[in-house]
């Protein structure tokens, strides 16, 4: 049995397979995170991103649980200075001992919260158990998004919809369109004031198009 929780803004824990995955672990600054930095515990840590609000607490968390973070390889080299990392990049999958992970396009930047370059910006497949899960990390719609679509079926999407640095409503609304998934979650929205959004309004919008949508508040989660 798996079990994704989710903690505020893009920062989700899987658990599956005996081990814990963290992605965007960002603790330290997020008004909505409803854990402590001494409470998280992983074996890995996925950053789809350099930017702050998604590298967040990762090295210290890393330390801590002696943890791998898995990243494009730009910014896998700068988080190894200080801990195990695994690079990767766009398009390349690779099967770790919970599952298999796979980096997407993200339309996007990324930089380190000190300014240094980090390659590319990712999406991230996860595929655990027989599901895919897709967490689309901060992007711009992308029309891409079909051939996502087309290599697999998705069971859970994670989506940004807070707008001004990622897709708004109605562009999440047409990538739930393009990427059919079984249920959509929204993320990244209402962690500040600049990207508040009414999550309802996306909700209301995604069923009207006949697909579900479930709405997570931090602490809750999906089991399968
Ligand atoms: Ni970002
Ligand atoms: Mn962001």
């Amino acid at each position: 049995m798996a079990k994704i929780i989710f903690h505020g803004h893009s920062f989700l824990e899987i658990q599956t397979n005996g081990k814990t995955i963290l992605i965007d672990p960002f603790i330290s600054g997020n008004p909505k995170c409803d854990i402590k930095v001494e409470d998280a515990k992983c074996n890995y840590i996925i950053l789809t991103h350099g930017h702050g609000d998604h590298f967040g607490d990762c090295i210290e968390i890393a330390q801590k649980n002696d943890a791998t973070i898995i990243a494009t390889a730009e910014l896998a080299t700068i988080v190894g200075e200080k801990v195990k990392s695994h690079g990767m990049n766009l398009g390349g999958g690779y099967n770790f001992d919970f599952g298999r992970v796979k980096l997407t396009l993200a339309h996007h930047s990324s930089s380190t919260p000190d300014g240094r370059y980090a390659g590319d910006p990712a999406g991230v497949i996860l595929t655990i158990e027989g599901k895919n899960i897709y967490h689309a990390g901060d992007t711009a719609l992308f029309y891409d998004m079909r051939l996502i679509r087309e290599a697999c079926k998705i069971d859970y999407a994670f989506l940004p919809i807070g707008d001004n640095f990622t897709m708004g409503i109605d562009d999440a609304v047409k990538a739930v369109d393009f990427l059919n998934p079984k249920i959509t979650i929204p993320i990244h929205y209402n962690t500040f004031p600049v990207i508040t959004v009414d999550e309802n309004e996306f909700k209301r919008k995604v069923e009207s198009v006949f697909k579900k949508c479930q709405i997570l508040n931090p602490g809750e989660s999906i089991e399968f």
